[in-house]
């Protein structure tokens, strides 16, 4: 192995251990590492690779995980809870191999992106 490899190796686990034990990213941060998936879902749909399109709705799961949905109203928790639910049935559909219902379990979920923020600007 080049000793570059090993450096960027050890860099890898240094960055993982250290955003492992810092505290959680502030909630706007989590909101566009949620677009940015989202953005890669619509790119792999539109290219018709289910396998990326997977990988990216497990991500955005973990992301919208990870921002969780406490302190606010019921409304916004139970948009929280439908996101998740659409998010889940995306990534079943890329699994398997469904691209009709993976475009359509797609704008649902997008659905619910502008409801719940609708919901918090107060309409
Ligand atoms: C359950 C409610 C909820 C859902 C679902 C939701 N958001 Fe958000 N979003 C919020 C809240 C609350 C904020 C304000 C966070 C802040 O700025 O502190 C926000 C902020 C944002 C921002 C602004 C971040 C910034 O500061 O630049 C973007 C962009 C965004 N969301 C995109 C999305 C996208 C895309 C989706 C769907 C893939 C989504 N959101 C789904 C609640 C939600």
């Amino acid at each position: 192995m080049k000793p570059s490899f090993l450096f960027i190796g050890f860099t890898g686990v240094l960055l993982f251990s250290v955003s492992a034990t810092m505290p959680q990213k502030p909630l706007n941060e989590l909101m566009k590492l949620k677009t940015a998936h989202a953005q890669e879902i619509l790119r792999y749909l539109a290219l018709g690779d289910l396998e990326m399109v997977k990988k990216e709705a497990e991500e955005l799961e973990r992301v919208t995980v990870e921002a969780g949905f406490d302190g606010k109203d019921e409304e916004y928790r139970g948009y929280g809870r439908e996101f998740l639910r659409t998010v889940r049935r995306l990534t079943l559909e890329a699994a398997n191999g469904n691209l009709a219902g993976a475009y359509y379990q797609f704008s649902r979920m997008t659905g619910v992106c502008f409801a719940c923020h609708e919901h918090m600007r107060g309409k």
